[in-house]
Parts: C-alpha cells; sequence; structure tokens
C-alpha cells in the first residue's frame, strides 16, 4: 500500500514524574538560597527527584503507557519508538528497553539527543517517518533525570532542574495536523551550555594512547543561554508559522520548554502572545530538559485546557544549542 503524502496527527499524550517533590525551602537547607531567589528568578516552586529505585526507563515507559492508552493503539501496533534524552540508563540508548517493557515488539526503537530541544526534533523526526509512509504508528517519549548530572554544590544551575517524562503517539492522518516547523543548530555556542567528556590520557601499547573517564557535570552561562532563547525562540516560532501559512493570532496555545518563567513571558511578549494562552507547569516541576513540552502538554490536555482541534505552537531550545519549532492542531 502506497502511504506517501499521509498527514499526521497526534492522538494521545501521558507523563510520569518521580514521587518526591523537593520545594525550594528544602533546596535552602542545603545551599545558600532562597524561595524568594528561584521563584522570582525563575518561577520554579519545587521540582520532582528520582531516587536510586527510579531509572529514566521506568519514568518513560510510564509516559508512554499513558500516550498509548489515550491514541486507542496498543503497543504491538507501534512502528517506531524514539526516546529523546540526554539522561539514558545506558549510554548505548535506553529506547529498546522501553520497547521492551512495553510489549512493542513491532517495533524499531532509538534515542535522539537533542538536550532541550530533543522533543521538538523527534516530533519533527517522527513526521518525516509517517509523510514518507514508512511507518504509521509512532511513539515520542521525552524523557530526563537531569538530577544525575546537575552540581548539586552549583547553586546556579542545580536549582533550575528536575525530572520527568513525556509521550504523544503520532499516526498517519487523512487530515495533516503538523502544520508547519523549523529546526536550528549552532555548534558554536555549545561552550553555554554542556555536559561534556573528560578523559585522562591512558598509554595502552608504546604507540598508542586512548583517553579514560567521565562525564563532567552540567555547566551553564544562564545569562548567555537567557539571552539566546529570547532572541531565538520567537524568530523560530515566527518561521514555523510562516511556513504553516498562518499568523501568530491563529495559536491558541504557546507550549515553550519550561526553562524559565522569564524566558516564556519574554518570547510571548514578543510574539504579541497574551499570557492565557501561554501553558505553564515549570513551578511544579522546575526543567525537565526533553520531557518539559510533552509533561505540560499532558497536563494541559488532561486538565481540559487544551481542546481538540486547537491550534499548538511548540517551542524547544536548549543544549547544542539547539532550537525549534512546530505547529500541529491537537488530535486526529
Ligand atoms: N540562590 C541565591 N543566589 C544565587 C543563586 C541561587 N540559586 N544562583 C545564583 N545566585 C547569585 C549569584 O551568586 C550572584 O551573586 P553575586 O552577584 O553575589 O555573585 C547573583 O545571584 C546573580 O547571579 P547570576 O548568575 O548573574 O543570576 P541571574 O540573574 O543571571 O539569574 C538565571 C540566573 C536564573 C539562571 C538566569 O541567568 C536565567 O534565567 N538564565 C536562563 C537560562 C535558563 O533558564 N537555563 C535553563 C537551562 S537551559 C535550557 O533549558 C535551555
Amino acid at each position: 500500500m502506497d502511504y506517501s503524502g499521509v498527514g499526521i496527527a497526534i492522538t494521545g499524550c501521558g507523563s510520569a514524574a518521580p514521587e518526591t517533590a523537593i520545594d525550594n525551602d528544602r533546596l535552602s537547607e542545603i545551599m545558600d538560597t532562597s524561595d524568594e531567589w528561584i521563584a522570582s528568578r525563575t518561577g520554579i516552586r519545587q521540582r520532582r527527584l528520582s531516587d536510586a529505585s527510579g531509572s529514566l526507563v521506568q519514568l518513560a515507559t510510564e509516559a508512554a503507557r499513558g500516550a498509548i492508552e489515550m491514541a486507542g493503539i496498543e503497543p504491538i501496533d507501534l512502528d517506531l519508538i524514539l526516546l529523546a534524552t540526554s539522561t539514558p540508563d545506558d549510554m548505548f540508548g535506553s529506547a529498546c528497553q522501553v520497547q521492551a517493557a512495553l510489549g512493542a515488539s513491532q517495533a524499531v526503537a532509538f534515542d535522539l539527543t537533542a538536550a532541550c530541544s530533543g522533543f521538538v526534533f523527534g516530533l519533527v523526526t517522527a513526521a518525516q517517518y509517517i509523510r514518507t509512509g514508512t511507518y504509521r504508528n509512532v511513539l515520542l517519549i521525552g524523557a530526563d533525570v537531569l538530577s544525575r548530572w546537575v552540581d548539586w554544590s552549583d547553586r546556579r544551575t542545580c536549582v533550575l532542574f528536575g525530572d520527568g517524562a513525556g509521550a504523544v503517539v503520532m499516526q498517519a492522518n487523512t487530515v495533516d495536523r503538523l502544520l508547519g516547523f523549523e529546526l536550528r543548530s549552532d555548534g558554536s555556542q555549545h561552550h553555554c551550555l554542556n555536559l561534556a567528556y573528560s578523559g585522562e590520557p591512558k598509554a595502552l601499547l608504546n604507540d598508542c594512547e586512548i583517553t579514560q573517564g567521565q562525564f563532567r557535570s552540567l555547566t551553564m552561562n544562564g545569562q548567555e543561554v537567557y539571552r539566546f532563547a529570547v532572541k531565538r525562540v520567537p524568530e523560530v516560532i515566527e518561521k514555523a508559522l510562516f511556513r504553516a501559512n498562518i499568523t501568530v493570532d491563529a495559536i491558541d496555545w504557546l507550549l515553550l520548554h519550561q526553562a524559565n518563567q522569564r524566558i516564556l513571558d519574554a518570547v510571548a511578549h514578543r510574539l504579541g502572545i497574551p499570557s492565557e494562552k501561554v501553558i505553564s507547569n515549570l513551578a511544579k516541576y522546575g526543567n525537565t530538559s526533553a520531557a518539559s513540552i510533552p509533561l505540560a502538554l499532558d497536563e494541559a490536555v488532561r486538565g481540559g485546557a487544551v481542546k481538540l482541534g486547537e491550534t499548538i505552537a511548540v517551542s524547544g531550545f536548549g543544549a547544542g544549542l539547539t532550537w525549534g519549532a512546530a505547529v500541529f492542531q491537537w488530535g486526529r
């Protein structure tokens, strides 16, 4: 059967977060910070943190189950599983463990790494497989456990992040609900935000030296990242809207990567989007990296805010640097 030229619909969403919630006051017990400082500069009030019994695969699988159920399909129906994460349980990738946990034995599964842009990059990647007729049912998960990788002695970064997972099911559809997208990268700004490998030289043979080491904690130049996001995110959303052939007034919801309330407010202001249309749940979860957009989407859908057929502009931005936007109508 020729599926080429098929449309795309996002038909289900789900999410998961660890049970342990740590508010800003609790953080001030272990570092020189305060609820006032964190909340006024970021909007974050608490974050969920994964304990030793939790894993990225567990969170991703739980989020996936919710999305599959809402879409009304079975795991066996899935053709592809994309896991957007920068914090896999296994450096070789964790998507296959999610596939096994779900019993999605017909699906090919792999990880995709684009930091906080991972969900939007994954959405566009999944869409290409559906548009070309290669696959019909795709599970896209954004999941991160950054609590493993932040430096808990660095108050400038550790207060920002939390752990979580969100997922969507994307399906071939007669009507195309993915209206437009734009993705961008700029590796020359990599130093602004990274989680880099650091190795020590080790002589293996007389004429062969390798390195062995580990990843260092996340580092960030907060002010540079702030300036980057506030400038580049409105641009990329405008480009996605242009490709979708709609104007900003046609957007029902603006859903940005949940990095910082001040970034959300500044981007909405630049685009002329009123605050009632801006989805935000970072007060409860902090910055959950690739999970933040689908986690917020799932809460907005299940809470009844986002309704079938409504138009949502999503935008992710972060390490790489990477940034991107997509515009879609919710549902079939
Ligand atoms: N509690 C109390 N004081 C703090 C804390 C804290 N948690 N963190 C920093 N400070 C202090 C600093 O030590 C500094 O004090 P000093 O002047 O005596 O040295 C002062 O506060 C100002 O520090 P800055 O780092 O300049 O703080 P800034 O006002 O830039 O705010 C923030 C930091 C919130 C990170 C801001 O730069 C920002 O919003 N950046 C955007 C980046 C972002 O949101 N990244 C999220 C991750 S990236 C992503 O998802 C794409």
